[in-house]
């Protein structure tokens, strides 16, 4: 950092002043965040840290944020002022009570009648990880037996060394203010002052980068899908209204029907765009109504176009376009069938595919449709047997292969899933998310040399797409997003493999006791 004088300083400081307007806006549209009159003096002092800590004028930071990614040294110092990443071991009482003595035992028991032994949490915005590992904590008292179960537990944020801080799982005295003994002594070790998380819950718990603010979610590609419990605590404080009600939809389409959302008890809440119910008891959280029944879409002329299609399987090639700019399909119905994928609306989608393949059109567009559709939504055997019928049609179709891979890791199936990644590797070599996501399983497996460098080759493949092109079909992640993620991925298990490899920590595929991708 360079030393100024202070009328260099008092010049900086007129100049961010001037230049406000134009870093609250970006703020807002790069990250939802809007910055109260109260916090201001703080965001001041930010910019200007900056300014000197990079050599920059107020403008020229200004102009590099424009134009840098989310994660750029200069962006990530801006996001580390601006949020707050305060958090600490069961954090609010009310809510623990709630999650402990009700929702928890509920899911646990209405699991255990339907014989499924999984249960999938997500905290976005977890900060440096406190609130979903108390939720880890939790679960291991509840089911004795966890080990025989699946618990996916993942926490996501925007700021990267929290979620590094997350994923070694050192907390000082600080965080551990309100837990009791009785947790501190079971699930912790003390080392140099401060407070090691046992291996067995770190295992249980999957970290990634996340910004919330955008068109990513829900998606089985990064684990936000039918969740049955969401906590996005303390963070809606930070959004604009038109973000929080964007986002709460957003979190409701992540949750299985009747899953739960929990937010913080000073966080805003708007409904207006959501079904969502609220309940008061212990605190308000909400839930997703159960499963909602076909209608057919308003556009009447979707229906009648839809006998165009050929009868016999034929693979419907598609180029892809721009977000805003959807490929051309030979029917109006099959580019809704993308445009609803890509918007993560996987029952609507689904009931279109199904009018479809009714009339006959079972095609391997459809098929791969509805197999990623069905994924989405938690429906998992149903997929794969989407999965076999579309490779049985083309046994060449990457895509068959990555979505019944997708599945296996969420079923905790990692020898298989592996294979079937570097299969659809096989049938292309640039198919980057079958990259990334065998990095994320080869991490799972405690192989992260091995997942560092597929998270480079997903990053090169990447880093040559055009940046506001989705990566696949059905996705609304573009590769600019992709970018973002896997150079923040790489920053968090950097350290990470670090630290494994002074362990000496390896297993191979299959042995891994954690439980879900990272993405
Ligand atoms: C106060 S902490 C909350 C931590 C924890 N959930 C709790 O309640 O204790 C707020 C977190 O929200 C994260 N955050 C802010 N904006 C975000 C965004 N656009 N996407 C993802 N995370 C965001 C911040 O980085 C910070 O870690």
């Amino acid at each position: 950092m360079t030393d100024l004088s202070s009328d260099k300083i008092n010049d900086l400081t007129a100049r961010i002043k001037k230049n406000e307007g134009a870093f609250l806006t970006l703020i807002r549209e790069r990250l939802g965040i809007i910055i109260h009159p109260h916090q201001k003096m703080d965001l001041h002092h930010t910019l200007l840290e900056a300014c000197q800590k990079f050599s920059l004028t107020p403008e020229e930071y200004l102009h590099i944020l424009t134009f840098s990614s989310n994660n750029s040294l200069e962006f990530s110092h801006l996001i580390a002022g601006i949020t707050i990443g305060e958090t600490y071991f069961f954090r609010d009482n009310n809510q623990m009570q709630l999650l402990n003595d009700n929702l928890l035992p509920e899911l646990i028991q209405s699991k255990r009648e339907r014989d499924e032994y999984t249960i999938r949490i997500w905290s976005a915005g977890c900060s440096t990880g406190e609130d979903i590992y108390t939720i880890a904590m939790m679960l291991c008292e509840l089911i004795p037996d966890y080990k025989r179960w699946s618990l996916q537990l993942m926490g996501t944020d925007i700021n990267a060394i929290s979620l590094q801080k997350a994923t070694l799982g050192r907390y000082t005295q600080w965080s551990m203010r309100t837990i009791t003994d009785y947790f501190k002594n079971k699930y912790f070790t003390p080392v140099n002052h401060c407070f090691q998380i046992s291996p067995q819950l770190r295992e249980l718990v999957n970290f990634s980068y996340l910004n919330l603010n955008e068109n990513t979610y829900p998606s089985i590609l990064n684990g936000t899908n039918a969740r049955d419990l969401i906590l996005c605590c303390n963070v809606l404080i930070y959004f604009d209204n038109v973000s929080i009600a964007n986002l709460m939809k957003k979190l409701e389409d992540c949750l299985v029907p009747g899953g739960y959302l929990l937010l913080g008890a000073s966080d805003p809440v708007i409904l207006k765009e959501t079904e969502l119910l609220q309940h008061h008891s212990q605190g308000l959280y909400f839930s997703r109504p159960a499963e909602k029944q076909w209608s057919p879409p308003s556009n009447p002329l979707l229906i009648t176009s839809a006998n165009t299609g050929a009868a016999k399987p034929t693979l419907v090639k598609t180029t892809l376009a721009p977000i805003t700019d959807l490929p051309k399909h030979t029917t109006p119905e099959l580019g809704l069938i993308t445009k609803l994928m890509r918007e993560s609306q996987w029952q609507e989608a689904l009931n279109i595919i199904d009018k479809n393949i009714i009339q006959g059109k079972k095609t391997i567009f459809l098929l791969d449709a509805k197999a990623t559709a069905l994924a989405n939504l938690g429906k998992l055997s149903l997929a794969i047997i989407c999965c076999h019928e579309s490779m049985s049609l083309d046994p060449s179709n990457k895509q068959s292969y990555f979505t019944h891979a997708m599945i296996l890791l969420e079923l905790n199936q990692l020898t298989e899933a592996e294979t079937l990644l570097r299969k659809a590797i096989f049938f292309d070599h640039r198919f980057v998310e079958a990259h990334y996501q065998l990095g994320l399983l080869l991490f799972r497996c405690k192989n992260p040399e091995a997942g560092l460098k597929c998270f480079r080759n997903a990053l090169s493949i990447a880093k040559n797409e055009k940046s506001d092109y989705p990566v696949s079909e059905f996705s609304n992640l573009t590769f600019k997003q992709l970018v973002t993620i896997l150079e923040n991925e790489l920053v968090i298990y950097s350290k990470h493999s670090d630290k494994n490899n002074s362990d000496g920590a390896k297993q191979s595929p299959g042995h891994s006791s954690s439980s879900r991708p990272l993405a």
